[in-house]
């Protein structure tokens, strides 16, 4: 897909220039509403001056509650002044770019008198030091003591951090014992830091309904393939496999998913190197299986933590391996030993795509909702 390969390119590059878009924020965002009363909000990758997760977080402070907003962005960031607003509205002159700055917020009223609370009121609570604008001391690195400073004094963190530094930036958040909703990819879940979070249910995808698919990019990426120009007139760039992860609960972690078949040994082989079935559609797990399930790594969008268990990922490691293949033994394979296994018919070996395994921990009051289910369509 040339969304993802761009996607991985740019961590490849270390080219972590993608600005997320309000709309994308909005639409996420609106399902964490209750948790952000009275609490203090990081954005530790953001400058105050262009990101739409200050813009959301600073427009919306009354009606979220917020306690206080904190930015804060990296030096070498090279946004060049084209999507928002903050810059605009104070004149440029006042603020050099490409200088670390920190904003923090912690009254937002309506200055100006117009009747509403914009851009430009946030600019003047910055001119009269209601609210504070300063240069960082250092260069903004999340990893700073500056930044770690800022991320203690934090409840929750929300932003698109860099995907060059996911596996990083998600460890700096745990590690500081932080709640979280951030942007990464999708391919990020099988990592090997990051899904033993998942599995232990320490991080999980977010809502996702949409997923950001586009992303504002600096005009010197125009040359690339997957950019267009939106309907705003700025530059975008479309991904295929990005999403939103959080630590913070959502409905949609507590809804059962609704299983309408039976497991029956002819449709569910078993595989020949793990003591799981193989699930290839998520739609298709069985209600009434009680073992292990190799199910796609979509499978994660729907996790409910009540419904089933996480037990492994198919990995080269995976301790619920119960075979191990000699070099011989797949002479005429890819890598099995990096797959599931399922041997066919005819005596040929099937590799399948990385599976999580997962068990469902009520399979009988799954075959309950299932009667109900079928009961129901039957009427
Ligand atoms: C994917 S962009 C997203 C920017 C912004 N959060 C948004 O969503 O529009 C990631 C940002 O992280 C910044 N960045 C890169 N390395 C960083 C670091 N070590 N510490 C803090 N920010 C960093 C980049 O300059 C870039 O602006």
């Amino acid at each position: 897909m040339a969304g993802n390969s761009s996607l991985n390119a740019a961590a490849h590059d270390k080219n972590d220039e993608f600005y997320t878009r309000l709309a994308d924020i909005e639409k996420e965002l609106r399902h964490y509403r209750k948790h952000f009363k009275g609490v203090t909000v990081l954005c530790n990758c953001d400058d105050p001056f262009e990101s739409n997760f200050f813009k959301y977080f600073v427009l919306n402070f009354n009606r979220l509650g917020l306690k206080k907003l904190i930015a804060t962005c990296y030096v070498t960031s090279p946004i060049a002044g084209q999507h928002l607003s903050l810059f605009d509205v104070m004149g440029g002159e006042d603020k050099q770019r490409n200088k670390p700055y920190k904003a923090v917020v912690t009254k937002v009223y309506d200055v100006t008198g117009d009747g509403g609370i914009d851009m430009f009121d946030v600019a003047e609570l910055f001119k009269s030091h209601e609210n504070e604008l300063v240069e960082l001391d250092g260069d903004g690195d999340f990893r700073s003591e500056e930044c770690l400073a800022l991320l203690d004094e934090a409840d929750i963190v929300v932003t698109n951090p860099p995907f060059s530094l996911f596996r990083e930036y998600v460890a700096v958040l745990v590690e500081h014992k932080k709640k979280f909703i951030i942007i990464g990819n999708q391919n990020a879940t099988k990592y090997k830091e990051i899904f033993p979070l998942m599995m232990g249910n320490e991080i999980w995808l977010g809502n996702n309904n949409p997923a950001p698919k586009l992303f504002y990019v600096p005009s010197e990426k125009s040359e690339r393939k997957n950019i267009k120009v939106d309907e705003d007139g700025k530059l975008v760039a479309s991904f295929g496999n990005i999403c939103w992860f959080t630590n913070l609960d959502i409905k949609k972690r507590h809804e059962t998913m609704i299983l309408v078949k039976r497991y029956l040994s002819d449709e569910y082989p078993t595989y020949e190197n793990y003591d799981a079935i193989e699930v290839s559609k998520v739609s298709d797990i069985p209600c009434d299986y009680e073992g292990l399930m190799g199910v796609p790594i979509t499978y994660l969008g729907q996790h409910n933590p009540e419904q089933f268990e996480i037990a492994g990922l198919s990995d080269r490691d995976c301790p619920l391996k119960t075979k191990v293949y000699t070099k011989a033994e797949y002479a005429n394979y890819s890598d099995l030993n990096r797959c599931c296994v399922i041997r066919q018919n005819d005596g040929t070996l099937k590799s399948t795509y990385m599976r999580i395994f997962i068990r469902n921990k009520h399979p009988e009051q799954s075959k309950v909702v299932q009667q109900q289910c079928i009961s129901k369509s039957a009427r």
